[in-house]
């Protein structure tokens, strides 16, 4: 894929101006970069605090061939390069479903991905915000969060890492698995690949909020579409397309039961 980037000193949403560009007819592989963001967005509506230099703000046009039911595993190839970017800087995270990347169970990235309809087809927005520094954190974020230079220092590394040169390390890791999901193999290479870089693939303890409805279980592994399978206390197994996961202490559990589908609208997307 070839990579163009816009930067911006200030913006609105680098997502916002990529679906923006997109529709505009931008090629696949546009990158919308900028230094802070006034109306940075994160997922479920929440506000994503974007702070001038704390954080990578980074948005990519891709113009997926992937099947539709499949669009959903761009959000984890996502979550999959960012790890490997971050691994690259001896930063080891761990992926909580969908597509939070942590350090030590506190959140260093989010994804946000969108889609749009343009004049040459469906467009994925995946925005991606990295915390870079940990000095602008909100009090409410700072026991939440961490940022690529408080792991640093904690591992005697001083110093950081600038934004430009993790958007490079980055494009180069969205760019490869972004291929792989497209070939013949993909979604389930994708899926695998997540399998082996997150903790709550399967036999996790969580709590998954679904339209304000908290439901206890056990994580199952993955559908073929990177949809969550949880299954609950009482056995039944419940197909999660979208919601907000939380890490719950783990106890005894029981297996069987039934399936359910759960979640209206795709996850990520
Ligand atoms: C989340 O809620 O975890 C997703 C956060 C996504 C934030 C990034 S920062 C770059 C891009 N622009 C936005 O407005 N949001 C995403």
């Amino acid at each position: 894929m070839d990579v163009t980037v816009l930067h911006f000193d200030t913006i609105d949403s680098t997502n916002t101006e990529a679906l923006k560009q997109a529709r505009l007819g931008a090629e696949e592989g546009l990158c919308v970069v900028a230094r802070q963001q006034t109306a940075g967005r994160g997922r479920n509506g929440r506000v994503w605090v974007s702070g001038k230099d704390a954080g990578l703000y980074f948005s990519i046009v891709l113009r997926p061939k992937v099947e539709t039911q499949y669009l959903p595993l761009i959000t984890l190839m996502a979550g999959v390069a960012v790890h490997d970017a971050l691994a690259e800087y001896g930063i080891e995270a761990d992926i909580k479903w969908v597509n939070d990347l942590l350090v030590g169970e506190r959140k260093i990235c989010g994804i946000l991905a969108e889609t749009t309809e343009t004049d040459r087809g469906l467009a994925v927005i995946v925005g991606i915000g990295v915390n870079l520094k940990s000095s602008n954190f909100p009090l409410e974020l700072a026991e939440t969060a961490t940022s690529i230079e408080e792991e640093l220092t904690a591992a005697g590394n001083s110093g950081g890492i600038s934004g430009e040169a993790l958007s490079e390390t980055l494009t180069r890791y969205i760019s490869y698995f972004y291929v792989l999901l497209d070939s013949p193999e993909g979604p389930a290479a994708i899926v695998e690949e997540w399998r082996r870089r997150s903790s709550y693939f399967s036999g996790k303890r969580v709590r998954v909020v679904l339209d304000g409805e908290t439901v206890n279980g056990t994580t199952d592994g993955l559908e073929p579409n990177g949809a969550l399978r949880l299954r609950k206390d009482d056995g039944e197994v419940l197909i999660v397309q979208a919601g907000d996961v939380e890490r719950v202490r783990p106890e005894r559990m029981e297996a069987g039961g039934r399936i359910t589908i759960t979640g209206r609208t795709p996850f990520g997307l």
